[in-house]
C-alpha cells in the first residue's frame, strides 16, 4: 500500500512537547504535514511554563526534514494556537486535542482548584481550541479533530475523579462535534491511549511502562486524521501496538408496567432488576434518535399497537 501522506495539510497538536503529543507531531512531520507544536511547557500538575518542550520537538521535526512551528499558549486560550497555524501556514486541517495535566487526589480531598484546573486544561482547552478551528474547517469543507479521553473516564480510577469527569466529558463533546461537523466533512473521534509518559510513570507498573511506547499509538491517531479515513464519532482505544473500538451499550431492558394506565412500582423495578441490568443482548445505539426510538417502541409494546413509528413521533418525544 502506498504511504498515507499529509502533504499540504496543517496539523495542530496540543501538548506536543512530550509524551503522546510529541510522537504524534513527529509522525505527522515525517509524513509531509506542516505541524504546529503547541506546548505550554509546564509541570504535570499544571504549574509553570517554558518554551523548551515545544522548541525541542520543532527542532527534531526540522532536523528530520519536516516543517513545524512552536506555539507556547495554553489550550485554555485555544484561539491563539489556531491563530499561530493561520499566521505561519495560512490554514489548519487537523486538530489533535492532547494537552493534559493530572491533579490526583482521592475524591474526598479534591479541592476546587484541583477540579477547576483539570477541567480547564482537558475540557475547556479542547472546547476553546476546537471552537476556534471549527469555522475554518466549515468554510473549507474539511477538518479532522481528535479528543483525548482515558480509561479513567470510561471506567473510573481511584484518585482521579476530577480527571475521570473531564475525560468522559470529552467523549460527550466529541459525540456532538461529530454530529454537527459531519455535513461539512469535519470528523471528530476520541482516542483512549495508554502510554509511558510523565503522566503515567508512577501509575503504570514498570515492566508494562517499558512496553507502552507512544509511537505505537501515533499511527492510529494519524490514520483517524487522514483524508481517506471516514470514521466519525467513534471512541478508539490504542496501546502497545493494539487498537480497538469502545462503545456504550444498552441492555434490552424490561417493561415495568402492563398497561398504559398503570404506574411503575418500586417492587416492579426490583422484580425486573436482573433483566434491566442483563447485558447479554445489549445493543450499541448509534444516535439519540435510535435511543428515543427504542423508548417509543417500548411504549408501542405497552399499548399493544406495535406499529412502526416515523421520525416525527420520535422528535416530538420529550424527556
Ligand atoms: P505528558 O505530560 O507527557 O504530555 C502532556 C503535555 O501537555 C505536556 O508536554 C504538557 O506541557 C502539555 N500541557 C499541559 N497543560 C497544557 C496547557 N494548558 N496548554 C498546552 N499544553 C499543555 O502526558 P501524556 O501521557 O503524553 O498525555 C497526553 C494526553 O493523553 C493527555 O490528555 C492525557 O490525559 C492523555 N492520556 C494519557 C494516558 C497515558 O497512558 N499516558 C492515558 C489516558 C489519557
Amino acid at each position: 500500500m502506498a504511504d498515507l501522506k499529509f502533504d499540504g495539510r496543517v496539523v495542530v497538536v496540543t501538548g506536543a512537547g512530550a509524551g503522546l503529543g510529541r510522537a504524534y507531531a513527529l509522525l505527522f512531520g515525517s509524513r509531509g504535514a506542516k505541524v504546529v507544536v503547541n506546548d505550554l511547557g509546564g509541570g504535570r500538575h499544571g504549574d509553570g511554563s517554558s518554551s523548551n518542550a515545544a522548541d525541542a520537538v520543532v527542532d527534531e521535526i526540522v532536523r528530520n526534514g519536516g516543517t513545524a512551528v512552536a506555539d507556547y499558549n495554553s489550550v485554555v486560550e485555544g484561539e491563539k494556537i489556531i491563530q499561530t497555524a493561520l499566521n505561519k501556514f495560512g490554514r489548519v486541517d487537523v486538530l489533535i486535542n492532547n494537552a493534559g495535566i493530572l491533579r490526583d487526589k482521592s475524591f474526598a480531598k479534591i479541592s476546587d482548584q484541583d477540579w477547576d484546573l483539570v477541567h480547564a486544561v482537558h475540557l475547556k482547552g479542547s472546547f476553546k481550541t476546537t471552537q476556534a478551528a471549527f469555522p475554518i474547517f466549515k468554510k473549507q469543507n474539511y477538518g479532522r479533530v481528535i479528543m483525548t479521553a482515558s480509561n479513567s473516564g470510561l471506567y473510573g480510577n481511584f484518585g482521579q475523579a476530577n480527571y475521570s469527569a473531564a475525560k468522559l466529558g470529552l467523549v460527550g463533546l466529541a459525540n456532538t462535534v461529530a454530529i454537527e461537523g459531519r455535513k461539512y466533512n469535519i470528523f471528530c473521534n476520541v482516542i483512549v491511549p495508554t502510554a509511558a509518559s510523565r503522566l503515567t510513570e508512577d501509575i503504570l507498573p514498570p515492566d508494562l511502562f517499558a512496553e507502552l511506547k507512544p509511537e505505537l499509538i501515533a499511527p492510529v491517531v494519524a490514520y483517524l486524521c487522514h483524508e481517506s479515513c471516514q470514521e466519525n464519532g467513534s471512541i478508539i482505544e490504542a496501546a502497545a501496538g493494539w487498537a480497538g473500538r469502545c462503545a456504550i451499550v444498552r441492555s434490552n431492558g424490561a417493561l415495568l408496567r402492563q398497561k398504559p394506565e398503570d404506574q411503575v412500582s418500586i417492587e416492579a423495578v426490583k422484580d425486573n432488576w436482573s433483566t434491566i441490568r442483563n447485558l447479554s443482548n445489549a445493543q450499541k445505539l448509534d444516535t439519540i434518535e435510535d435511543a428515543t426510538g427504542a423508548l417509543m417502541a417500548s411504549l408501542d409494546a405497552l399499548r399493544g399497537t406495535g406499529g412502526d413509528r416515523n421520525a416525527e413521533d420520535v422528535d416530538s418525544f420529550e424527556f
